[in-house]
């Protein structure tokens, strides 16, 4: 329960994920960490005060109010599980209108029987990625103290999302700091175009997050990066379609590719308050794939044995992981560009995610990756390289016979194809010394579901020959 006064809605309060803490704070104070002990925060809620329904079926009579923009919103027809702001207020461009897709052909390369394998395609949203849920929660936030500029770090959608709620609804500007020669063109040419001031930085995101929490202090800008925990309430519903896509029942296994831990956190706690409750009967467990170039979270999780441990993770041994990276300089290396990230800053909660929902994770080689983006590519949904790690994860969780070919498998394609042109194109050329140039480097050696492009002369006969041969 709150101790302070709640000036946004007497529902929602701020606080603090160390139980050893576990300090309140009003919804209208800006933070992004604990004043008192700098452990990460949430936003909770007293749900005595909310009017929270008693079946998620409740929800389905939103489906008739398509014409109210908070119906209509995949984010905010959940209005009533995340209610710290109040609904005028609400920043909303038609986020969340995403489809849950049952898709046997990339189930059969898993290995799971038919009908059990189903893609979350985050892609649809207004700005390409799962990044809207959250921004549409963010931005709220930001709103309703008045602030006039949000800012993010970015390996390319966050800031894609920010740009677009920005040049969209007029009221704050958006300020990016990007690593060089980091973020996919499809990315970068989002936010250049919405008209973000953009802060191309030497470096690279592990570099611009540091640099970006620094200048937001310095200068007083709103920062919407996943460390803010308005951000995160928005993500939380990406769950919650799922479910309402499964006719509200749990499934197995949810599979997310793990960067900055955002989503991982957020699908647990979504999970674990729609359990506490009463609304689902039992929660359903995590996978969190990392890349191989890009694995803090695989490397703490399973080889140093860190844990969420009752709020209390090992944070000697977290420590000492990060010094031995900065020690040797290690930097992320992944074409998954979207989660090339070493420093996770929601590690914590993913922590806490995993313990909640008996999770695992496991890491992804850029050359699974890529062949189960091809795959995904194969039967009807495009996707950028992060995305595919869900896919190429649970295929690996599938081997292992962690999950079972029966299990009902939800894999969240988290950005759209067109993100990350150059990384597909690359895949499928025929040129060898493209190849090299974009995959070769990363250890990527063969593109065994290339569709190879035909080459032929400008001549009827020879492209006649050509489709004759290849039909
Ligand atoms: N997939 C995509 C397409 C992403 O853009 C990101 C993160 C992730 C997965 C990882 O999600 O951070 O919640 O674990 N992109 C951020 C950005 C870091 O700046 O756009 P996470």
């Amino acid at each position: 329960m709150a101790t302070s006064v709640n000036t946004l809605t007497d529902q929602a309060y701020q606080q603090c994920t160390s139980p050893d803490c576990g300090a309140t704070f009003d919804t209208g104070e800006v933070l992004t960490a604990c004043p008192q002990c700098g452990s990460l925060l949430d936003v909770a809620y007293d749900w005595d005060r909310a009017s929270v329904p008693d079946s998620l079926r409740w929800f389905e009579q939103k489906w008739a109010r398509r014409n109210d923009p908070l119906c209509r919103s995949g984010v905010w027809r959940f209005y009533e599980l995340l209610p710290f702001a109040p609904p005028e207020k609400i920043v909303t461009i038609g986020e969340g209108q995403t489809p849950l897709h049952l898709t046997d052909g990339v189930g059969r390369y898993i290995g799971l029987n038919p009908g059990q394998l189903f893609l979350q395609y985050e892609g649809m949203n207004p700005s390409g990625s799962f990044k809207d849920n959250g921004m549409t929660a963010a931005f709220t936030h930001a709103r309703t103290i008045g602030a006039k500029r949000a800012a993010c770090a970015s390996t390319g959608n966050t800031s894609a999302s920010l740009a677009l709620y920005c040049c969209a609804s007029k009221l704050m500007q958006a300020v990016i700091v990007i690593g060089s020669g980091k973020i996919s063109y499809g990315k970068l040419s989002q936010a250049l175009d919405y008209g973000a001031l953009t802060i191309q930085i030497a470096g690279d995101f592990d570099d611009a997050m540091q640099r970006v929490r620094e200048v937001s202090e310095q200068l007083g800008i709103y920062l919407v990066n996943s460390v803010n925990p308005f951000r995160l309430e928005g993500q939380k519903t990406i769950m919650y379609r799922v479910l309402e896509s499964l006719g509200w029942e749990v499934p197995d296994w949810i599979v997310v590719p793990g960067g900055n831990l955002g989503n991982s956190s957020a699908f647990g706690k979504a999970f674990h308050e729609l359990h506490e409750l009463g609304l689902i009967d039992r929660l359903p467990r995590l996978a969190v794939i990392n890349a191989a170039g890009a694995d803090t979270l695989h490397q703490l999780y399973n080889v140093h044995q860190v844990r969420w441990n009752d709020g209390r993770p090992d944070s000697a041994t977290i420590a000492s992981y990060f010094a031995r990276l900065d020690s040797a300089a290690t930097k992320a290396d992944t074409i998954a560009s979207a989660i090339e990230i070493n420093r996770p800053v929601n590690l914590t909660k993913c922590l806490r995610a995993l313990d909640w929902c008996d999770g695992v994770v496991r890491e992804a080689t850029d050359q699974q990756i890529l062949d189960a983006k091809a795959q995904v590519g194969a039967n009807g949904f495009g996707c950028e390289p992060a995305s595919a790690a869900s896919v190429a994860g649970a295929r690996l969780l599938r081997e292992e016979g962690v999950v079972a070919p029966s299990d009902r498998v939800v894999c969240i394609l988290t950005g759209h194809q067109l993100k990350d042109p150059t990384a597909t194109v690359a895949y499928h050329t025929t040129d060898q010394d493209e190849f090299n140039r974009v995959l070769g480097k990363r250890g990527v050696s063969r593109a065994a579901f290339a569709n190879r492009a035909v080459k032929v002369d400008n001549d009827l006969d020879e492209i006649v020959r050509a489709i004759q041969l290849n039909s």
